[in-house]
């Protein structure tokens, strides 16, 4: 399965903190925002990874992400010239997907806990998985409807009458149908392509699953500045806690087995002293502890 990270977007609503630097780049506690989604897609064993971002912002990615190696992984960019919609990336990364199943992450959804994502495709097979969140704000989302067996029997979005709470997060699994599926949908409304439009025709075929996130499980929002900043004191106050880091793409990737852990101390030994790499050094010690127990 291939995997496409949407970095795209003006951030507006972060203003004026997008003024010099993309949404997706914005510190969320100790690390860029972009590094939780593509932990996840790490962590869930993908290694196939686009990046698509605004031509402007590009070179920002490259020079914090680079092909990907580093992390045994492979990242290739396209470009997103206009903020034209989430569904837009299929059309953008079609050549990229080629023959396989795809996920799609938006680079400004941050996740905390349990290993649904991982299950979900690891056990895919086709149509499409996406996930529901239940949310106090539906009306933000795309929000999707149940029936009393928990079959889901409809998909709006932001609608402002919601007809449940469960909002749709920025996870989504497809078979490779959805290039041509994408190729259909026209602009909505408001002028972009939607990820929703192309949830309803995989329901409308009755191909869609929607897995119900448990309430342990924290979809976090960074898309205003008080969000973004409750967001931040979120992933520390866990992190503090726990003593382990979330959205770490390093540790993901040792213990996918992405790198061994000589790649993995070399890369930790490349990095400046601080909190970050004493954190990594800390993991390396305790794989080394693992390895001797009897
Ligand atoms: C988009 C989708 C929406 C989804 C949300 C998740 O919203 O259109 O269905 O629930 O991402 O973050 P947008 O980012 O355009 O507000």
């Amino acid at each position: 399965m291939k995997a496409i990270l949407l970095a795209g977007g003006s951030g507006s609503r972060l203003y004026p903190l997008t003024q010099v630097s993309s949404k997706q780049l914005q510190a969320v506690y100790d690390k860029p925002m972009v590094y939780y989604p593509l932990t996840v897609l790490i962590a869930s064993g993908i290694k196939d990874i686009c990046v698509i971002t605004t031509p402007s912002d590009l070179h920002r990615y490259q020079k914090l992400l680079g092909n990907g190696s580093q992390w045994g992984v492979s990242i290739v960019y396209r470009e997103q010239p206009k903020p034209e919609g989430i569904a837009q990336a299929f059309l953008i990364a079609a050549d990229f997907v080629g023959t396989d199943g795809v996920i799609l992450m938006l680079g400004d959804n941050i996740f905390s806990g349990g290993d649904d994502f991982r299950r979900a495709v690891g056990g895919f097979m086709e149509g499409a998985v996406i996930f529901a969140y239940h949310v106090k704000d539906p009306e933000r989302y795309g929000v999707v409807e149940f029936d009393k067996d928990g079959k889901a029997i409809s998909i709006e979005e932001k609608p402002s009458k919601p007809k449940s709470n469960y909002a749709v997060p920025g996870v989504y699994i497809y078979d490779n149908s959805v290039l041509e599926i994408a190729k259909k949908i026209k602009p909505s409304p408001r002028g972009e392509l939607e990820i929703t439009d192309i949830n309803q025709e995989y329901l409308k075929h009755n191909r869609l699953q929607v897995w119900r996130l448990s309430r342990g499980f924290a979809w976090l929002d960074a898309g205003t500045s008080s969000a973004l900043h409750e967001a931040s004191a979120y992933i520390g106050t866990i992190e503090r806690r726990q003593g382990v880091k979330i959205g770490c793409p390093e540790e993901a990737a040792l213990v996918r087995g992405f790198l061994s852990i000589v790649q993995f101390e070399a890369l930790v030994e490349s990095m400046p002293r601080c909190e970050y790499s004493e954190y990594l050094r800390g993991v390396a010690n305790e794989w080394h502890r693992l390895q001797a127990l009897p």
